[in-house]
């Protein structure tokens, strides 16, 4: 046997190294480099050669752009873009229990009767096992093809005689080729199959979904090492027991990765939610001191959401900051912003801070939101409950315009609320500000007098 070439992977962020170490290089994570043999060169299953190699224009033969087939579930394909791309490659990523099967097979139904043979492999359920849950999915599941199967080559194998236009791999991790080392799982196993995976969808296009668990201390060798190589990844979020699911593009060849699609396990499987904010904002409490409610751009479309915060004594020495959907570090600067700007001390008291529904506040939009809440909890006053805040805080308590001024007050407005309070530099507010009593503030010093109910 052939001296194969040792790899290193790194479990947390893919890099790849030529010796071990005990922290990556790239990403400065500790324990995370495993050992997998590089690929070997000249033996790979079924070959699938796509012909000899030759230019061609962009607009003409297999670099033509290509076609899109949508999945029949509108916000999967929101998030994706449009649909699956011909011969691409989607990573769909979620930890165990968020409903990633669920999800795949009930896309598989609506594509099975809208564009021929979908094929669903599992590796972790027997056939019994799915067509259970599929029955529970209703009857479009009947027509999807299934097999159980973690030979990835096999896979390769079914797929070439069936010729499915999509494969849906339940999960990567439980896919193995014999002539790599180690278990299924492992770093090797996990990237030579998805690259055999990959080399069957780019030569038949066919596309191909790769479920893959998220653990959330990155033990198993995750699929973020696959990350690089996929064309779409997508996580799939929400806190178990919660009903909500978010699923999120962390990266889009084919669209914008900022798109969200929200859904809600059911009984009979999930179900889109129709009006994303009216949900996120339906438990509202009206009198709780400690929330505040801003407009979120996810993507194209605008989500009011409710920031919570909760400032209570420090009952040790170094007061807590602890944040859900907040960068802590964004939460840092605010807290010092706000100590500057209003002389409110936080230097004693543990902040909590949370945003419903599982939401994660990416833009610097949400700053006032979050600073309000916070002020609103050490005050101990209540938030008017017809009021929205937006506005991005600057480092001297200046607040600064939002881009998308005029929708997210749409949105607002159309939700019922009344009254927004806006940076002063802001843009025109658009037509919906007829429905709304608008109220520009300087700076962060101002909210004070005008937030509170
Ligand atoms: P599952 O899709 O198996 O999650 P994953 O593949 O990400 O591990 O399903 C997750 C949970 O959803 C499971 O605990 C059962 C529940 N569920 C429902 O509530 N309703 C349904 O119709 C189905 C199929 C599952
Ligand atoms: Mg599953």
């Amino acid at each position: 046997m052939p001296a194969t070439r040792t790899l290193f992977f790194c479990t947390e962020c893919g890099n790849e190294s030529a010796r071990w170490a005990g922290q990556c290089p790239a990403c400065q994570a500790w324990n995370t480099l495993a050992q997998a043999p590089a690929p070997a060169r000249g033996k790979r299953g079924p070959t699938l050669r796509a012909g000899a190699a030759a230019p061609a224009r962009l607009g003409e033969g297999p670099s033509a752009p290509r076609s899109r087939r949508r999945t029949g579930i509108a916000e999967l394909d929101l998030v994706l873009g449009g649909g699956l791309v011909a011969g691409s490659v989607v990573l769909l990523g979620g930890e165990p229990g968020v409903g990633k099967s669920t999800l795949l097979l009930q896309a598989a139904a609506a594509l099975t009767s809208d564009s021929g043979p979908v094929l669903y492999v599992s590796g972790e359920e027997s056939a019994e096992q799915v067509a259970l849950r599929a029955e529970r999915l209703g009857p479009g599941t009947r027509d999807v093809l299934f097999l159980a199967e973690t030979d990835a080559d096999a896979v390769v194998a079914a797929a070439l005689s069936e010729s499915p236009s999509i494969i849906l791999i339940d999960s990567i991790q439980t896919m193995r080729v014999d002539d790599v080392d180690g278990t299924a799982g492992n770093v090797g196993q996990v990237r030579e199959c998805a690259a055999r995976l990959q080399r069957y969808a780019k030569s038949t296009g066919a596309a191909v979904v790769l479920v893959g668990h998220v653990t959330k201390d990155g033990a198993v060798a995750g699929p973020r090492t696959l990350e690089h190589m996929v064309d779409v990844v997508l996580y799939f979020e929400g806190t178990r027991g919660a009903e909500h699911r978010i699923l999120r593009a962390a990266k889009n060849r084919f669209g914008s990765a900022q798109e969200v699609g929200l859904f809600t396990m059911t009984g009979a499987g999930l179900v889109a939610v129709e009006d994303p904010s009216e949900v996120l904002l339906s438990n509202r409490s009206r009198s709780a001191p400690g929330a505040a409610v801003t407009v979120t751009m996810e993507g194209t479309r605008p989500l009011l959401v409710e920031v919570q915060a909760l400032c209570a004594e420090s009952t040790f020495g170094s007061p807590q900051r602890v944040s859900t959907g907040v960068d802590a570090r964004r939460l840092a600067m605010l807290l010092a912003v706000l100590e500057k700007g209003t002389g409110v001390t936080f230097g004693r008291q543990d902040v909590f801070l949370n945003v419903t529904g599982g939401v994660r506040l990416g833009e610097t939009a949400a700053d006032l939101a979050v600073c309000t809440a916070i002020l609103s909890s050490a005050r101990g006053r209540p938030v008017a409950h017809d009021t929205v805040v937006l506005g991005e805080v600057g480092l001297t308590g200046e607040l600064r315009p939002v881009p998308g001024l005029a929708r997210r007050l749409a949105e607002a407005a159309r939700l019922g609320f009344e009254r927004a309070l806006i940076p002063d530099a802001a843009e025109d507010p658009g037509p919906s500000a007829d429905r709304l009593r608008v109220t520009r503030l300087p700076d962060i010093g101002a909210i004070a007098e005008v937030a509170f109910a």
